[in-house]
């Protein structure tokens, strides 16, 4: 076991959507966090120049980048040596091959706690969560890990929804719901005034942080965090307060938003996924009697506000 917070840290997936966040939040954390952080990633993206400022600038806050093949042995090997703690953020398509580094890392010498890709939506949050489509692999990674994973110590950090996604209307998901800062349009499933909890991009980092700054009550842990709870209708006003104007509003009920989640499973189409999700969301399953933000030292006021992301979003900032 750990006795004192982690020394040395490898991510794996760290140039992906929510790696970036992580990573950035790992490397730039105040007071430092680790003696040593290593990102482990491919060939491909250490030579992609989309990639080099990001690269750079972890290098220069001190981190090292160690390529490999996710997918050979010796390279995780080779990777794990002398690393304690291991944060993956690989993305749902290798969210399988976490079987392998995990078994790697039972094997090892040195890894001792282990995140797994998680930092979403609630996948043990009722009973009809093991039947969800999108669910399926993450919850073969636990149950691997309950049933093989012994001496590392695993945390799952469960962040609900990235508010920052939450808010974009994808043109060829309109019913799923969001908002159209150019046109001044929302698309809102079910009355609006349901609650749903959220994170913020940069807030996923923050708790992942926060994580490893706890390992007392986080290490074998699910966490279940997040920035705020809100509403569509509420997050519709913050839109209209910072535009200066009413916007046009369409609403997708939750039969309909059912209807066309099935229909996409039936297409095959790739945004069966998120009419899933969406609809997991709008139900109810984001939402909390009590978080775990507290027991790893985050109060309310340390989370980003709805107004901020609002904010980045009217500004066409990215995420
Ligand atoms: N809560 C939400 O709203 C929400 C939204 C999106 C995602 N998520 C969750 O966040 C986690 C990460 O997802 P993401 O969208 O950030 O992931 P992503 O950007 O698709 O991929 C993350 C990283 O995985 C590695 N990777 C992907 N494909 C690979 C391959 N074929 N071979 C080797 N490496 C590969 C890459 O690492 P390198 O950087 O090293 O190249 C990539 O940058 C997932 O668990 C996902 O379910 C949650």
């Amino acid at each position: 076991m750990i006795t004192q917070l982690p020394s040395k840290i490898l991510i794996i997936g760290a140039t992906g959507g929510i790696g970036k966040y992580i990573t950035n939040a790992i490397v730039s954390a105040e007071p430092r966090i680790g003696r040593q952080i290593s990102i482990f990633t491919s060939q491909a993206t250490a030579t992609s120049p989309a990639k080099q400022d990001l690269l750079f600038s972890w290098k220069s806050k001190g981190a090292s980048i160690i390529t490999g093949d996710l997918n050979n042995s010796d390279d995780i090997k080779k990777a794990y040596s002398g690393v304690d703690t291991v944060i993956s953020c690989l993305g749902r398509n290798v969210l399988a091959s976490q079987i392998e580094l995990l078994k790697l890392a039972e094997e090892s010498n040195d890894v001792q706690w282990f995140f797994p890709s998680e930092y979403g939506t609630d996948i043990e949050y009722d009973a009809s969560s093991k039947d969800e489509k999108p669910h399926q692999t993450k919850l073969r990674v636990r149950e691997f890990i309950r049933e093989h994973v012994k001496r590392v110590k695993c945390t799952y950090v469960v962040t609900g929804p990235y508010l920052d996604m939450y808010l974009t209307l994808i043109p060829t998901g309109e019913d799923a719901g969001g908002y159209d800062v150019k046109s001044k349009r929302a698309v809102i499933v079910g009355s609006g005034d349901e609650k749903v909890g959220l994170t913020t991009m940069p807030d996923v980092g923050k708790l992942v942080v926060a994580a490893l700054r706890h390992p007392d009550a986080s290490m074998g842990k699910v966490l279940k965090v997040q920035s705020l709870v809100t509403t569509p209708n509420a997050i519709l006003e913050e839109f209209e307060r910072q535009t200066g104007t009413k916007w046009t509003v369409d609403h997708t009920t939750n039969e309909k938003l059912r209807e066309v989640e099935k229909e996409k499973w039936d297409a095959n189409n790739p945004l069966a996924a998120l009419y899933t999700l969406r609809r997991i969301w709008a139900e109810g399953g984001t939402l909390y009697e009590k978080t775990d933000n507290e027991i790893i030292g985050l109060t309310p006021g340390d989370m980003e506000p709805l107004s901020a992301v609002v904010k980045r979003a009217v500004n066409g900032e990215g995420y």
